[in-house]
C-alpha cells in the first residue's frame, strides 16, 4: 500500500473528513434567508457525505454530491439507498476546479473544509457561475483568528502550501469575487475534537497496531498526528469559519 492509500484507509474509516457537526451545518442553513420549496443544492467536496445528509433532512431539494475520490462516492450511494433518499441524492466525480454543470443550475452551492483545496478566493470565483442569480453559497473554511500567527504555526502550514487569511481578508476576497457576505460564524472546538480529531486518533491507534512496521504507514499517522498536536496547542489562533453569502 502507498501513502496515499493509508490517508484514504484513514478517512475512510472515520465518520467525517474534516471539521465540523450537524449543529454547525444546521445553523449556517437557518442563515439563509430564503430558500426555494425544492433547492437544487450542490455540496462540492463532499467526503462521505456527512453535510449531504444533513441538507437532505433540512430541505426538500435535490443535492449533488461531488468529490473526486470514487470510494467515498460510493458510500452515499450506499447510506442514501438504505435511507430512502436516493431520489433526491445524487453523485458525481469530478475535479472542484472542473465541474461539469450548467451556468446557473444550483440554488444553493455547498462547501465545508473542502475551498481550501483550490484556495477560498479562486474556488468562490469559479463556483459562483453554478448558482443562480439571487442563490446562496455557503462554505467553511480555515481562517485565522488572531494575527500574526505564531512561528510554529506558520512553519507547520508551510510544507502544505497553505496561506491562511483573517476573517478580514476574506470579507474583502468576498466582496472582490462579486458576492454579498450575510453572516459568518465560527466552527465551535468540538467540530475538531470530539467529532475530528478524537475519532481520527482511534483510527490511527488502530491502523499503527496492524501496520506500524510500514514506513508508507507510519509517515501518514506520524502527520496527522502532529496536526491535532497543533490543533490542541494553537486552536485559539485558527479554526473553520461558515460565511453564508448571496449571489447578487
Ligand atoms: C477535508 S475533506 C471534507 C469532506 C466533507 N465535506 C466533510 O466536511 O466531512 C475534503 C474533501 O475534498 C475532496 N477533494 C480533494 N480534492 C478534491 C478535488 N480536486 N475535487 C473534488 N474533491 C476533492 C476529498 O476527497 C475530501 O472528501
Amino acid at each position: 500500500m502507498t501513502s496515499k492509500d493509508y490517508f484514504h484507509q484513514v478517512f475512510s474509516s472515520m465518520p467525517r473528513q474534516g471539521p465540523g457537526y450537524p449543529e454547525a451545518t444546521r445553523k449556517a442553513w437557518s442563515l439563509i434567508p430564503s430558500v426555494p420549496p425544492h433547492p437544487a443544492i450542490l455540496d462540492i467536496g463532499c467526503g462521505t457525505g456527512t453535510q449531504t445528509r444533513d441538507l437532505a433532512g433540512l430541505s426538500d431539494g435535490t443535492i449533488t454530491a461531488v468529490d473526486n475520490y470514487q470510494p467515498f462516492l460510493d458510500r452515499i450511494t450506499g447510506w442514501s439507498k438504505q435511507e430512502g433518499l436516493s431520489d433526491r441524492v445524487r453523485t458525481v466525480q469530478a475535479s472542484m476546479d472542473d465541474l461539469p454543470f450548467e451556468k446557473e443550475e444550483f440554488d444553493i452551492i455547498w462547501s465545508e473544509g473542502a475551498i481550501d483545496i483550490m484556495g477560498f478566493e479562486k474556488g468562490l470565483s469559479l463556483w459562483k457561475q453554478y448558482c443562480k442569480k439571487g442563490g446562496y453559497i455557503v462554505v467553511s473554511d480555515l481562517t485565522l483568528f488572531k494575527s500574526p500567527a505564531p512561528e510554529e504555526l506558520i512553519e507547520f502550514w508551510k510544507p502544505y502550501g497553505v496561506t491562511v487569511y483573517t476573517e478580514e481578508e476574506k470579507s474583502r476576497q468576498i466582496s472582490d469575487a462579486g458576492l454579498q457576505l450575510l453572516h459568518m460564524f465560527r466552527l465551535g472546538e468540538k467540530g475538531w475534537l470530539e467529532h475530528f480529531y478524537e475519532p481520527m486518533q482511534e483510527v490511527i491507534t488502530k491502523l499503527r497496531k496492524e501496520n506500524g512496521d510500514a514506513p508508507e504507514c507510519a509517515v501518514v499517522l506520524d502527520a496527522l498526528e502532529q496536526e491535532a498536536v497543533i490543533y490542541r496547542k494553537y486552536g485559539n489562533y485558527y479554526g473553520y469559519t461558515f460565511f453564508v453569502m448571496r449571489n447578487p
